[in-house]
């Protein structure tokens, strides 16, 4: 088996008695376990603390790791309660989550305690928000930094929904990346390097998922890189109008950056966005159609990123929406490339059904007793509710039909506009309030086909 994966766990009480909770976890009787196998599945346990708390991280693993170990539970993706009775953990933990278990539990149906090695992660998010590049002197800003894991990216990787394992495969690369570089492989020996280029149509979520990417990073290898930053570089706001300040500004932009990385328990994510404007910036400026100096900008600037990529605590995380080949060096040999597509059916539903949980635990769709409550079977479990109809709520039965739908009348719409569609179709709504989540739906489908209809061919 080649090398396993992180994932997660979810666990719970075992005296709940084999009964799935609203996360899909099952507790497991405690009965002996198996001999244990000498490849355990290494799970990720993320372990947010409080903004209030001060206690140490390495007392807080310990705890958790005890917790853990005194459970016997059946892992799968969610969160994990904080035991009441805990008072350590519950004066400073604000969730327990069990990461990554899915493609292990689609393989081979369920990860049983005695099967994980949990690895705990325990983070806390840091809650400072962007900070600009303020000059002062009336330019527009040239990057943005966040130090991570910070608050704002907080649930952002979850949220994102791809099929094919793309965010476990970019997650392991990147693991792999680090990891080659912290044991020290020579690079004459064995190459890589630490670029990802993600590539597609618009609002795929490509922008995000590297944010997510770097946040997800941050929190797995916290033990050795204790800090972690996120520049955006607005390559945009580099070659604008401001061409004869550019110059300047890159100085300034790789000095900070160059600070960053001489500090070798910084880990540095440097965000490149719509990377083919620095090709296109090139260009006009070989073709003469910008001022003469700007050559050397933007040749200095590929050159600072050239010399950045050898440094061993960087990751640089480029986006474009051409998918043709793109005309810079330092992009050209990625080792990982992906290419972020618009959602598939699957995709599609799993993307709705999280925006209607949200409008329903909002009270935003409500009408009916135990609406709160309600809980639409994910993809996987679809199929199975459909084809047994008599044992199913009627209601939830019709829904799930109806969103079924939705996401079939939507293919072709990029993840952007589907989270988009339950807010337009809530305003296409004639009464806003209290609104009964099977009207809602119709109006979905109605919203979809229009969206659909006024696509670009
Ligand atoms: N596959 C997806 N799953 C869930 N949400 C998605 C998905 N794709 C896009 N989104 C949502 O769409 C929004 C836009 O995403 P983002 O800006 O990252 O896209 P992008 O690919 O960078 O777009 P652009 O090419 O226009 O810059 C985000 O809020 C994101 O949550
Ligand atoms: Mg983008």
């Amino acid at each position: 088996m080649s090398a396993p994966s992180p994932m997660e766990i979810s666990l719970q009480n075992p005296q709940d008695n084999e009964i799935p909770d609203q996360n899909g976890v099952i507790a497991v009787d405690s009965a002996p376990s198996p001999s244990l196998p000498h490849d355990k599945v290494l799970v990720s346990v993320e372990v947010s603390l409080k903004p209030s708390s001060t206690a140490r991280i390495d007392d807080v693993r310990s705890a958790v790791e005890r917790m853990l170990e005194k459970r016997s539970l059946s892992y799968t993706d969610g969160p994990v309660p904080v035991p009441p009775d805990d008072q350590f953990l519950t004066e400073n933990v604000q969730r327990i989550c069990i990461c990554d278990t899915d493609e292990w539990v689609q393989n081979h149906e369920i990860l049983l305690f005695w099967q994980v090695k949990p690895v705990v992660h325990v983070f806390q998010l840091s809650e400072e928000g962007a900070c600009e590049d303020v000059s002062g002197d009336g330019q527009p800003s040239t990057f943005n930094e966040w130090i991570l894991p910070a608050k704002e990216f907080d649930g952002m990787w979850e949220s994102l929904i791809y099929e094919s394992g793309l965010k476990q495969r970019l997650l392991r690369y990147a693991a792999s990346a680090l990891l080659f570089t912290e044991k020290g492989v020579n690079p004459f020996l064995v190459s890589w390097n630490r670029i990802v280029l993600l590539h597609g149509p618009p609002g795929t979520g490509k922008t995000s998922l590297c944010k997510a990417l770097a946040q997800k990073l941050s929190i797995r290898f916290n033990s050795r890189y204790p800090q972690c930053q996120l520049i955006e570089v607005n390559a945009h706001s580099l070659f604008s109008k401001w061409f004869s300040e550019s110059g300047k500004l890159v100085a300034k932009l790789f000095q900070k950056i160059q600070e960053m990385v001489e500090e070798e328990n910084n880990l540095v994510f440097v965000l490149i966005d719509e990377v083919e404007s620095l090709a296109a910036a090139r260009k006009a400026a070989l073709s003469g159609s910008e001022p003469s100096d700007s050559i050397r900008v933007v040749n200095a600037l590929l050159t600072q990123l050239d010399k950045l990529k050898s440094a061993p605590n960087v990751i640089i995380l480029t986006t474009s929406n051409i998918t043709a080949a793109i005309d810079i060096a330092f992009v050209d040999r990625a080792d990982i490339k992906a290419y972020v597509g618009p959602p598939t059916l699957q995709a599609r539903y799993e993307i709705l059904r999280s925006c209607l949980q949200e409008l329903i635990r909002t009270g935003i769709l409500s009408n009916f007793e135990d609406c709160e409550s309600l809980m639409l079977p994910n993809y996987g479990s679809l199929k199975e509710k459909l084809n047994m109809p008599e044992v199913q709520d009627a209601r939830t039965l019709h829904m799930c039909k109806q969103l079924l739908e939705t996401a079939e009348a939507c293919e072709g719409l990029s993840g952007r506009s589907l989270r988009k569609l339950p807010f337009l179709g809530h305003a296409a709504l004639a009464s806003p309030y209290g609104c009964d989540p099977t009207k809602f739906l119709s109006t979905m489908i109605d919203t979809a086909r229009r969206e659909r209809s006024e696509l670009p061919d």
